[in-house]
């Protein structure tokens, strides 16, 4: 049935937030405790049932993916590689997707998002909706560095990016089912104050059609964007590995 589900890992940016790691390379081909940190949301699409994925990247060092990670069987998985032109944000690099995923579903992970469990049950979850947008929020100690949920009950009422004063301690974290409607959705986006098309747009956009659901998330979950994270990140993957069943 995850046949049905497309994968997409959005890996580009131009990482200032790392610099100067980040100065000849791209944030996402630094390592995580002993691994590449693009090989931890590939790993996470996979174990979660999700084999064909596209790899959104941009910048100097795109080929390196294509050397690094090739046609993704070693990984168990079928890649294929879309370039990015600019800087236009999240939601402007996932258009690129549109081609690959068609009419179809697809699981969005952002990547320097590390996880500790799998998200098999979220995709399951996701395809028994029949149609709408699934986002997985997480308890954090540091709300105002991400997009944050208001929710009543169970329910999510509202999503503000990097929040001031938080309604909640419930990150966004940036792994995203959606329908093809996304890609409606972003035509109609307009950049942000940052100068970027926001994912944070589209989830207020499925929320206000009463078409987004949510899930808890298990187990641990760290970006891997500010040295404070990716040291985090490393540090948690070396105590217990990551993407677990
Ligand atoms: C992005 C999203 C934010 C989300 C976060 C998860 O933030 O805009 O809503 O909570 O990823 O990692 P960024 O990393 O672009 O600051």
């Amino acid at each position: 049935m995850s046949g049905d589900i497309k994968g997409v890992i959005l890996a580009g940016g131009l990482g200032s937030r790392l610099m100067p790691l980040t100065k000849v390379t791209n944030k996402h081909l630094l390592p995580v405790y002993n691994r590449p940190m693009i090989h931890y949301p590939l790993e996470c699409l996979v174990k979660g049932g999700v084999k064909d994925v596209m790899i959104v990247t941009g910048g100097d060092s795109a080929g390196h993916f294509l050397k690094l990670l090739g046609s993704g069987s070693e990984f168990g998985a079928r890649l294929c590689y879309a370039y990015q032109q600019g800087e236009g944000g999240i939601a402007d690099a996932l258009r690129l997707a549109e081609p690959f995923v068609g009419k179809g579903r697809m699981v969005v992970v952002l990547g320097d998002n590390l996880l500790q469990r799998t998200i098999k049950p979220s995709v399951d979850r996701f395809l028994a909706q029949k149609s709408g947008a699934r986002i997985l929020l997480k308890e954090v100690p540091d709300p105002e560095r991400f997009g944050v949920a208001e929710v009543q009950g169970d329910k999510v009422v509202g999503i503000v990016e990097k929040p001031k004063q938080p309604k909640s301690n419930l990150a966004v974290t940036g792994i995203y089912f959606y329908d093809a409607r996304a890609f409606e959705i972003i035509r109609t986006l307009k950049p942000s104050h940052r100068g970027e098309l926001e994912i944070t747009d589209v989830n207020n956009d499925y929320l206000a059609r009463g078409e987004l659901q949510s899930d808890r998330l298990e187990g641990w979950w760290s970006d891997a964007g500010t040295f404070e994270s990716l040291y985090k990140a490393s540090t948690l993957v070396r105590e217990g590995g990551a993407n677990l069943g």
